[in-house]
């Protein structure tokens, strides 16, 4: 058993439980886009640099996550609509310490 739930709400607020793997080596925005949960084109526009935060979304669980990195915090710092909870799908590895992990999209930066 390899893979774990996550449950994400979408832009217009519609919750989806998926399953992701953790063997893969994806992030929470790749599993993001595998389930077209948001348009292509609206999210991980810089491919999972840290670069363009069009992946943020709200931690809504209490999950500890890793730390976020210097270049995620630099993005966060300049990025729109970002709360405490805020961090960047792409530098999030989906690993099994994540399971249940409840996150919400942020909205689409314009
Ligand atoms: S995809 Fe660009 S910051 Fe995450």
């Amino acid at each position: 058993m390899s893979d774990i739930k996550i449950k994400i709400t979408d832009r217009d607020g519609v919750a989806h439980e998926v399953d992701a793997p953790t063997d893969m080596n994806m992030n929470l925005m790749e599993v993001v886009r595998s389930y077209e949960l948001a348009p292509e084109g609206t999210i991980g526009i810089c491919g999972g640099m840290a670069m363009c935060a069009s992946c943020q979304c709200y931690i809504l669980s209490d999950h500890e996550l890793p730390e976020k990195s210097d270049d995620e915090e630099a993005m966060l710092a300049e990025a729109f609509n970002v709360k405490e909870n805020s961090r960047l799908g792409c530098q999030l590895h989906i690993s099994e310490e994540m399971d249940g992990l409840e996150v919400e999209l942020a909205p689409e930066e314009l």
